[in-house]
């Protein structure tokens, strides 16, 4: 029930009265106030006022696996969850669980990342406040049928912001969750084959969620939970709705190869309707991304009317970082 408090508390933007936290879930206002003092034990820093209720200041801003885990119902995304202090890469260490047998649907998260990996082999600088995680899949598919599996994660994603912070996250094609026309989670997916079957995925995962401010070069491109909604995120819960949307959207893409709602999928992208600039092999395309096919290429419109169909590179939006 705890959960159901601090789930409750963190979405309302000031005080909730006990009688309402207490109808909300059907039981005693002592019952409430029970879990209120016992959140308080392990570190949750939460104000009563007479008359008006709780408000949450602070959450302990450390991960916990036992609570990842607990009642978490998923079927193959977080089945098992581990959370280390430090590792060079959660998508390297998900490398190494997979070639020692880790299963399917494991998630490794880290505190911390000395060597964090972004896309393009760039760096992930990886500050304190963040979420770093990545997921090991086992689909017994050939390479080519996932191509598309990195925009579902980050669908899934930017469903999970929405719900859990009612902020208006957007997906910038392909794998960018953006805030407003700042980053705020970025996706690299790696994956291993043997004869043209896969034989595991790495889907890397970083949010930005409880971090305060960004270094000089980046602080115009990037942004957090924290500055978009000006209150602390906590980790655990947030981290727990995550994976119930990819576990959700991930295992049906891995039946369907499609994203079942593509139509949802198109209305939450910002790339769509906007004049983008694609770098493909070297050669630059300019023109307006008018439409995202069902296997996940974006369509894009020059001045001539050619149409292409991208399917990997670089694309900047205009307007976006
Ligand atoms: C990008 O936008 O360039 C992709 C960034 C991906 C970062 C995440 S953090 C967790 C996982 N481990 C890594 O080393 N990278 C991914």
């Amino acid at each position: 029930m705890k959960d159901r408090v601090i789930e409750i508390l963190s979405k309302s933007d000031g005080y909730v009265s006990g009688e309402e936290i207490s109808r909300i879930l059907g039981v005693s206002r002592t019952a409430v106030w029970k879990n209120i003092n016992s959140l308080r034990e392990e570190g949750y820093v939460i104000d009563s006022v007479t008359n008006k209720g709780y408000m949450l200041r602070e959450c302990p801003d450390l991960l916990d696996a036992e609570k990842l885990r607990k009642n978490l119902g998923v079927d193959v995304v977080g089945t098992e969850i581990e959370v280390l202090k430090c590792v060079d890469s959660t998508n390297d260490e998900v490398k190494r669980r997979a070639s020692d047998g880790g299963a399917n649907g494991l998630i490794i998260a880290a505190e911390e990342q000395t060597g964090g990996k972004g896309r393009l082999g760039r760096s992930w600088s990886s500050d304190s406040g963040g979420l770093f995680f990545s997921i090991l899949l086992r689909p017994e598919l050939p390479p080519s049928d996932i191509a598309s599996i990195t925009l579902a994660a980050g669908y899934a994603v930017c469903l999970a912001i929405r719900r859990y912070t009612g902020l208006d996250a957007r997906i910038k094609w392909p794998n960018d969750i953006v805030i407003g026309n700042k980053k705020a989670v970025g996706i690299l997916t790696e994956m291993a084959a043997q004869s043209d079957m896969l034989d595991f995925v790495s889907i890397g995962i970083g949010i930005n969620v409880n971090t305060e401010a960004f270094p000089e070069e980046i602080k115009d491109k990037a942004t957090s939970l924290f500055i978009e909604t000006g209150k602390k995120t906590d980790r655990n819960g947030f981290f727990r709705e995550v994976i119930y949307y990819l576990d959700a959207v991930l295992c049906s893409f891995m039946v369907s190869l499609y994203i079942d709602d593509m139509e949802n999928f198109k209305r939450l992208c910002v790339t769509l309707g906007k004049n983008v600039s694609v770098t493909r092999n070297g050669t630059e395309i300019r023109g307006t991304a008018t439409d995202i096919t069902a296997t996940g290429e974006l369509v894009v419109r020059d001045s001539e009317g050619h149409e292409y169909h991208i399917n990997s590179g670089e694309v900047a939006v205009q307007g976006i970082y």
